[in-house]
């Protein structure tokens, strides 16, 4: 019989920085009630110059294999999420690797933006059910703040994103007692690609880097807010009820809803629609911003240090991102 996923370890790293948004409004044209008012963000996290995607990984990645009570090498493959890689290539999956110690194992990288971590889980889960894997580190990671626009043009974005990591390690469960990773589903729309993406640098443009596109200020991110906002309040209540009606589930079951934090209007909406209580939905924006492919194991991770999470508890996972991709799972913890 396939054996089932179980997360056996959580962890979260956000660099010690804080900038809110009154640091925020002097480096941009905004306010802190215009920022709070629309996204319900008060502060988010910076890394400083020099720190690394993968060296956020690295800290919520060590935690995690500490909850879980796994050394480094006993892993036996790592997937890693980000939209924001240290480098243009390699991912940061094997640097991750080398930063653990360890040589040889598999390390594969996510790119589904904010959907990422959801993405990892699903193929993490496939390996563990095929017995292809016995100890796999999931870890998603975001440094966005070194590519912010600070102008009028990209200040929509430049407050919402912050930098962290969260990771998990995943196994097959022991007991047959129904806990674990329920199922995974996992859905894009590749029309919107571009109401939610950075263009540049490019392949297609040779030079891949020219004054002109920097001085067009072309090497940012981009978004039509309006049209992310619709989406991500239609789609993650979509796949949050799809994931539920597969396992036989209703939304009363669920103890924790842990929407990707993309913006805290958008989380009370998802709630409004799945008539689920408030009291049951992860909400941390305020303190991190967008953490992109990181929000959703930041705050799993947050749960179960908090408490919030009992064995046997349904718990759902729901991302929305630039693709748009969107995805959920559901998880017996
Ligand atoms: C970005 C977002 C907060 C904007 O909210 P909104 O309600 O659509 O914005 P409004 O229409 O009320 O305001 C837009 C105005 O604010 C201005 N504005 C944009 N960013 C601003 C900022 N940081 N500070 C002050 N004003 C800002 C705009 O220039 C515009 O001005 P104008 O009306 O003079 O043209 C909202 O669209 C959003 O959260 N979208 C989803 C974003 C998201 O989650 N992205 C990641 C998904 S994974």
């Amino acid at each position: 019989m396939n054996k089932r996923a179980i997360i056996t370890g959580t962890g979260r790293y956000l660099p010690p920085r804080v900038v809110t948004n009154f640091d925020m409004e002097k480096m941009i044209n905004t306010t802190d009630a215009w920022i709070r008012e629309r996204s319900g963000i008060s502060e988010r996290h910076w890394a400083e110059p020099g720190v690394g995607t993968s060296d956020l990984a690295v800290e919520a990645a060590k935690l995690a294999l500490a909850a879980s009570r796994t050394e480094a090498s006993e892993v036996d493959f790592i997937i890693a999420a980000t939209l924001s890689p240290d480098h243009y290539f390699p991912g940061i999956g094997v640097l991750v690797q080398a930063k653990l110690g360890l040589s040889n194992i598999g390390a594969l990288d996510i790119r589904n933006q904010c959907s990422g971590f959801l993405y990892a889980l699903s193929v993490g889960e496939q390996y563990i059910k095929a017995g292809t894997y016995q100890k796999i580190l999931l870890v998603a990671a975001e440094l966005q703040s070194s590519n912010l626009d600070f102008s009028d043009e990209g200040r929509d974005m430049a407050v919402l994103f912050g930098d962290g990591a969260g990771a998990v390690v995943i196994e097959p469960a022991t007991a047959d007692d129904g806990r674990g990773i329920l199922s995974t589903h996992l859905h894009c729309d590749g029309r919107f690609v571009t109401d939610l993406w950075m263009e540049n640098p490019s392949p297609k443009k040779n030079p891949v880097f020219s004054e002109e596109l920097f001085k067009a200020h072309q090497f940012f991110p981009r978004m039509d807010g309006r049209n992310v906002f619709k989406n991500a309040s239609e789609r993650m209540p979509e796949a949050v009820l799809a994931g539920l009606k597969h396992n036989g589930l209703t939304i009363d079951d669920v103890a924790l809803l842990i929407p990707h934090q993309a913006n805290d209007r958008i989380s009370q909406m998802v709630a409004k629609k799945l008539r689920i209580p408030l009291e049951k939905v992860a909400r941390n924006i305020e303190r991190y911003g967008n953490t992109t492919a990181a929000s959703i194991p930041i705050a799993l991770d947050e749960a179960v240090s908090e408490g919030r999470l009992k064995p046997n508890d349904i718990v759902v996972l729901t991302a929305f991102g630039s693709g748009f991709t969107w995805a959920s799972s559901v998880i017996r913890w």
